[in-house]
């Protein structure tokens, strides 16, 4: 299609939002989804049409890694190689790959049928090794999986059988979260409306106030589930009153920290839990706009949200006076690109804005100057659905099933060495041991724990005596981590932990987003010494080197991402420091452990 063909698509999405810039990421989609890649003239069309320099929109393009600045194969080949899908075998998958194919990553086999990309987390971890066929995600990739995906990658997309659905672990028995994710599916509005549905948001625009809903949120102890754990009623308590500005509530769906994907269940099997949600939360802070930014891998999320958003304003509970309650409100599904640093919140605004996902310094905070510097709610996709169960059952009861600190259930995603990888949900209370043990059926092939990260790969790792404490967010950051993102990765005594953390830091190295100098230069230092270490190369003295570059990481940028890159460094140094001087001693090399094994 001629690229002219696409100005009255371009216009329908530059109408849904407030300025024609913020349609960048949406009419780079539009222009992919027709071409095939981005080329300079689409570049120069797209500019045209928002009104920015091509200069701009060239430094958007090559800033987020799932535009294509080249022609590609008709269909593209994702693996994931980050920690959770290494420790299950992706280096084996890619070698495998990379043989039959006859490509590296990066390049498209000779007849054009495939391109081959090396992938960090597509937060599937559940079904690692992990790969996706275009919008297809497959995986666990075993010997099977792998004959059909390679037979199905050089096929004809238009005539090609669809890959088989994986099959993985879930909690389908609620209290809060997982009630419906029984239906594969998804929960569509009938079911929903049936099983208790749109009764909290009832409740909430046509008997209660704004102030009212704040504070159920604030006595159910609900906190921010996305990461940082901040109490959820006193953000929405920061909005101001009488806002002369339009206040916007945003769904921060950019789920890109490896271990974690709970919020594309949520979104695929339950959509109109997070819709309910955001009509509560859009009340009682005085919006009529959402935004749901999703991570531009989950397509299906994408699509299964889209027609729940679309049957809820077919139902009266979005658009116009809702419900006959003189509220308004708009949602619109907002699709990132690859850019794991777009789940921070400041740099999710800036990316709906239509730029790179930069983050911006705090104060001023989203909820005084967030979205087109506009107060701003940014809520994790969990959090919002954990809202109308509060407005239906009574804040007391939310609060009873978590701990003091912190009320309710989460959905725990467990990954790695564990026996049946999964989500599961579990009061706040839960401890770690039991997760592992009893949730996901204890460390696979009789092995012995070694480590495990208990809340996302940025989160301090834990040795095997740490695991008897609770998951909630104090409980962990008192045992020296975090609980994060609540994605558990456990490694076994067969891990090499110089491995691990070679694995963690490319992934930082990668995700970086280069504007704060410590984190720019401190991630590739680490990755590239960690390289060097890895490669059997290394030097006792430089486990300091390393050591000392994180702690100047700490604390010295505009946002947590130098932080968090920072934390691996030290707890796996300190805690492991032994294997790594032995390893280094050794002059052993990742990749040759079949041979001569990392120690145990
Ligand atoms: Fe591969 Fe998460 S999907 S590590």
């Amino acid at each position: 299609m001629k690229l002219e063909e696409l100005d009255g698509r371009a216009a329908e999405i530059i109408a849904r939002y407030e300025y024609p810039k913020a349609a960048m990421l949406p009419l780079l989609w539009l222009v992919q989804e027709n071409q095939g890649w981005i080329s300079p003239e689409a570049e120069t069309w797209v500019g045209k049409t928002l009104g920015v320099a091509r200069s701009h929109v060239r430094e958007v393009v090559t800033f987020y890694n799932m535009y294509h600045t080249a022609p590609v194969g008709r269909r593209e080949l994702r693996v994931c190689t980050s920690l959770p899908c290494l420790l299950r075998g992706s280096g084996e998958v890619m070698r495998r790959i990379r043989d039959e194919l006859g490509i590296e990553p990066g390049e498209t086999t000779a007849d054009g049928a495939v391109t081959l990309t090396e992938v960090e987390c597509l937060c599937a971890c559940e079904m690692s090794p992990m790969g996706q066929l275009d919008e297809a995600f497959t995986g666990p990739l075993d010997d099977g999986a792998m004959d059909t995906l390679l037979r199905t990658a050089r096929e004809a997309p238009e005539t090609s059988t669809p890959l088989p659905e994986p099959e993985p672990y879930i909690s389908t028995d609620g209290p809060i979260l997982s009630t419906r994710f029984k239906n594969v599916e998804g929960t569509w509005f009938d079911e929903y409306v049936a099983d208790g549905g749109y009764r909290a948001a009832e409740k909430a625009l046509k008997t209660m106030t704004p102030e009212e809903v704040i504070q159920e949120v604030t006595n159910a102890n609900l906190r921010g589930l996305g990461g940082a754990g901040f109490p959820t009623g006193r953000k929405w308590s920061f909005v101001p009153k009488n806002s002369e500005k339009p206040v916007f509530l945003v769904a921060n769906a950019d789920e890109g920290e490896p271990g974690t994907f709970k919020d594309r269940y949520l979104m695929e099997r339950d959509p109109h839990a997070l819709i309910e949600g955001m009509i509560i939360s859009a009340f009682a802070i005085g919006s009529h706009k959402g935004y749901v930014y999703i991570r531009g891998e989950y397509f299906r999320s994408a699509k299964r949200l889209q027609r729940a958003i679309d049957e809820a304003h077919a139902k009266g509970w979005l658009g116009k006076d809702v419900q006959g309650t003189g509220f308004d409100l708009d949602i619109v599904i907002h699709r990132g690109a690859g850019a794991y640093i777009c789940g921070e919140e400041t740099a999710l605004l800036t990316s709906i804005e239509g730029g790179k996902g930069f983050p911006k310094l705090k104060p001023p905070f989203p909820a005084i100057s967030g979205l087109f510097r506009c107060p701003t709610i940014v809520n994790n996709v969990e959090s919002l659905c954990c809202v109308p169960f509060i407005l239906r059952n009574g804040a007391e009861r939310f609060a009873a099933i978590g701990t003091e600190t912190q009320g309710g259930t989460r959905l725990f995603c467990v990954s790695g060495h564990v026996v049946r990888p999964g989500v599961y949900e579990a009061s706040v209370s839960v401890t770690l041991r039991s997760l592992i043990e009893d949730a996901a059926g204890g460390v696979r092939n009789g092995k012995k724990l070694k480590a495990v990260i208990p809340g996302g790969i940025s989160a301090k790792v834990l040795t095997a005596d740490q695991i008897d404490v609770a998951m909630d967010f104090n409980a962990l950051m008192e045992a020296g981590s975090m609980a994060g993102s609540g994605g558990v990765i456990v490694m076994d005594e067969t891990t090499c932990m110089v491995e691990a953390l070679d694995s963690a830091s490319r992934f930082f190295a990668d995700e970086s987003c280069g504007q704060c100098s410590p984190c720019r230069e401190g991630t590739g230092w680490i990755h590239r010494i960690l390289k060097r270490v890895g490669a059997g190369n290394g030097r006792l003295e430089e486990l300091d080197d390393l050591l000392a570059i994180a702690g100047d990481m700490e604390g010295k940028t505009i946002c947590v991402f130098a932080d968090a890159a920072a934390w691996p460094v030290q707890s796996y140094i300190t805690k492991f420091r032994d294997e790594f001087e032995d390893f280094i001693r050794s002059g052993r090399a990742i990749g040759k452990r079949e041979a001569d094994a990392c120690p145990a």
